[in-house]
């Protein structure tokens, strides 16, 4: 099941990629210039590429898996002025709140760059987007979904330019339960050695 989470994620990061050229090769050379072109990336690397990690957070904020989530209140809230007792549901759209423009502007565009920190003091955590949910009950493979594909990623950036081809069509996703790919994503490799 959460080999899906990972391939669908994968799956629309090299759509999105063969669709930007301009940011995959800004993506690529910083691979290039802070690992260089052949050396296999290990976890301790993936601190020193932000754009990596920025693509990621970017994809699953326009296609987030799990588009929904849900909670129980254990206890008596009091939300934006309306008391919702404990024992209530709630649901959550964060696909939603992911296209909101007062959370993240120019929302229908990849534009991986708005989750760079400025500097060490500014961290740009926004919960428009929680792809991963949060707290105690948040997905507990995060952090080995998260290497799994920034690892995948850069082994694929070093040895291929991802293109669209003639085959390329515009995707949508589409909601069972999981938000998935609504057609298969074609793209072209070019290997760059
Ligand atoms: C892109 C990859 C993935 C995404 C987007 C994702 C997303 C999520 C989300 C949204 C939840 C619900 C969290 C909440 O209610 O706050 C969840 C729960 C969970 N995930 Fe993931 N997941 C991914 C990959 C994985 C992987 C690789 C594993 C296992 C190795 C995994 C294991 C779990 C488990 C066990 C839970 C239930 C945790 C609990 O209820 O306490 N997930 N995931």
């Amino acid at each position: 099941m959460e080999g899906i989470f990972t391939s669908f994620t994968l799956s629309w990061v090299t759509f999105l990629l063969a669709k930007h050229p301009e940011i995959q090769q800004s993506v690529y050379e910083e691979i290039v210039n802070k690992l260089g072109k052949d050396r296999v990336p290990t976890a301790d690397d993936v601190p020193k590429l932000p754009m990596i990690r920025a693509v990621l957070k970017e994809t699953l904020r326009l296609f987030p898996v799990l588009p929904g989530n849900g909670r129980v209140t254990q206890e008596d809230l009091i939300v934006g002025g309306y008391l919702i007792p404990k024992g209530t549901q709630l649901a959550l759209c964060h696909y939603a709140t992911s296209y909101d423009e007062e959370n993240f502007p120019m929302a229908n565009e990849f534009q991986p760059e708005r989750w760079l920190r400025k500097d060490h003091m500014d961290r740009v955590d926004n919960f428009g987007s929680i792809p991963f949910g949060y707290g105690i009950r948040s997905c507990i493979g995060k952090r080995i979904a998260e290497l799994e594909i920034h690892l995948a990623l850069i082994q694929l950036l070093q040895n291929f330019e991802i293109k669209i081809s003639s085959k390329t069509k515009p995707v949508r996703a589409k909601t069972h339960g999981l938000l998935t790919p609504g057609d298969s994503i074609n793209v072209k490799f070019a290997n760059r050695k």
